[in-house]
């Protein structure tokens, strides 16, 4: 038998392996239909001597398609392309699944993420590496009370569908504080979303498309890395300094490239708590205005403020050009899922259509709860409480730096959030500290893993939100002890965060 498939071409000197060059033709030639479900394909040493290749290279290539999903191997029979999609899993267990999943691996991002999550559960650790609220402010009392006068009220209402923008009350009660904050100026701009990162996401995918150029703070919040990413745009990241987004900086990258969207938290920053100074908020709206990107102002860290002037929001000042995220989680709770978007013109309802994509809509019976506590002083109330607990924290965790790593570390002073932007006088090997410090029990999340760019420096996000003052101290004298033991192994070492 002779081949259909001319392999003659084959690239021998190629970055891509013959190996696998000859497994992507079959894969080509199987889905174009040249070679039909259970057509007998030729022995390995018909496909070595057309492909001018050994035996051995060419029963590998059956071997991989067979593993891929894609051909049949049976001894004595021969090899046949696969008549369906990989067989039943009853005969296979959970097998197939690997042919039909193309390989993933999970990002440096994701590792982390999945990390902080795990340690943050372990005992005996400390977890400086979640800035969730402390559950101590769940308003859980005052939230049962209004589910419960929800579902006597409302009636069967509480849980049916509803639109995607969000119930009309909810959105009141947002655009009242939107006048109030400057980051809208009626229900009407309002998109209520499952959280600020769903808020995100949405406003991401309905502006961004693949090959776009977009700009993102740099550190930043590692979901809003994550949903940039997603969708194929060019991510440059412009740094970050005491006060917010560097906007020469932005600059120089708009001098360079047509830029669609520029993401930042203009207010109590994560990582760095740092608050966009004054003469850069009118730079960067001006700079928007005239050439023409969307501005993705995300505000959920900005009720949390410990010190400075509060400003409006960036969104009363080019109320076109900016939408705005936010999210009841960094004062509430996380797990309420309730966050919104603010914005007007074409872009509302683009995103409105993406959200009804994603989920039809936030949950009704949230919305009509969250509708009900934010008709009280109760937000306003709990925040006033968290502050001077939060601001102690944040207090002791500066003192034990200062204390237990002297000369080692240069730390941002929050205004406000639950973070502590950390980074070394002299630089070691990312992950070696990480992995040091977990041994020693206490966690972070390295610099690496929310900044765009490889870093040349060392730094790192403490988070203060969940501790105790006394495990604060004690985690931040084991990792001044896990620093000691990465510097006595490898004294040379630089910062170097991606695999
Ligand atoms: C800056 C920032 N934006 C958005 C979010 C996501 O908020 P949510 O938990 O409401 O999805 C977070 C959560 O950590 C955050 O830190």
């Amino acid at each position: 038998m002779s081949y259909k498939m001319d392999l003659s071409d084959i690239d021998r000197d190629g970055a891509v392996s013959i190996t696998r060059q000859l497994i992507d033709r079959f894969v080509t030639a199987i889905e174009a239909g040249e070679l039909a479900p259970e057509e007998k394909l030729p022995p390995t040493r018909a496909l070595a001597a057309a492909a001018g290749v050994n035996h051995l290279t060419a029963a590998r290539v059956y071997r991989k398609l067979a593993e891929e999903g894609y051909v049949t191997a049976t001894v004595g029979r021969g090899t046949f392309v696969r008549a369906l999609a990989p067989a039943a899993a009853d005969e296979q267990g959970d097998d197939w699944q690997s042919y039909v999943l193309p390989d993933r691996e999970a990002s440096y991002q994701e590792e982390i993420l999945s990390d902080a999550f795990r340690l943050a559960r372990q005992k005996g650790m400390i977890s400086l590496a979640t800035g969730f609220p402390s559950p101590r402010f769940h308003p859980t009392k005052e939230l049962a009370e209004h589910a419960a006068q929800a579902f006597a009220e409302e009636g069967r209402d509480v849980i049916a569908y509803t639109n995607p923008e969000g119930l009309l009350a909810l959105r009141e009660r947002l655009a009242e504080s939107g006048v109030r904050r400057g980051f809208a100026d009626g229900p009407d701009e309002i998109i209520v979303t499952s959280g600020g990162q769903q808020a995100i996401d949405v406003a991401v995918r309905a502006i961004v498309e693949p090959g776009d150029v977009v700009v993102v703070e740099s550190p930043t919040f590692v979901g809003t890395l994550a949903a940039l990413r997603s969708t194929g745009a060019r991510v440059i990241g412009v740094p970050v300094d005491e006060g917010g987004l560097d906007v020469a900086a932005l600059e120089q990258v708009l001098a360079r490239h047509e830029v669609k969207l520029c993401a930042l938290q203009p207010a109590c920053q994560n990582p760095t708590g740092a608050d966009l100074a004054p003469e850069r908020r009118a730079r960067l709206t001006a700079l928007a205005s005239e050439r023409n990107f969307f501005i993705l102002e995300d505000g959920v860290y900005a009720d949390l403020r410990y010190e400075g002037e509060r400003l409006p929001a960036l969104r009363r000042e080019a109320p076109g050009h900016v939408v705005h995220v936010n999210s009841l989680s960094k004062v509430l709770g996380g797990g309420l899922r309730l966050g919104w978007i603010a914005a007007r013109g074409p872009v509302l309802a683009r995103m409105t259509t993406v959200k009804q994509g994603a989920d039809f809509h936030t949950s009704t019976l949230i919305q009509h709860i969250a509708a009900r506590y934010l008709a009280t002083d109760a937000y306003a109330s709990n925040i006033e409480a968290s502050l001077p607990y939060y601001r102690e924290r944040r207090d002791v965790l500066l003192t034990a730096l200062e204390k237990h790593l002297a000369g080692e570390v240069r730390a941002t002073v929050p205004r406000g959030g639950h973070h502590v932007w950390a980074t070394l006088t002299r630089s070691v090997e990312e992950r070696l500290l990480y992995s040091e410090a977990v041994r020693n029990g206490v966690s972070f999340t390295p610099g690496g893993a929310v900044t765009v760019e490889r870093p040349h420096r060392t730094s790192f996000r403490l988070s203060f939100s969940l501790v105790e003052p006394e495990e604060l101290e004690e985690g931040v004298r084991r990792l001044a002890r896990a620093l000691r033991e990465v510097r006595r192994r490898s004294p040379t070492a630089v910062a170097a965060p991606f695999s």
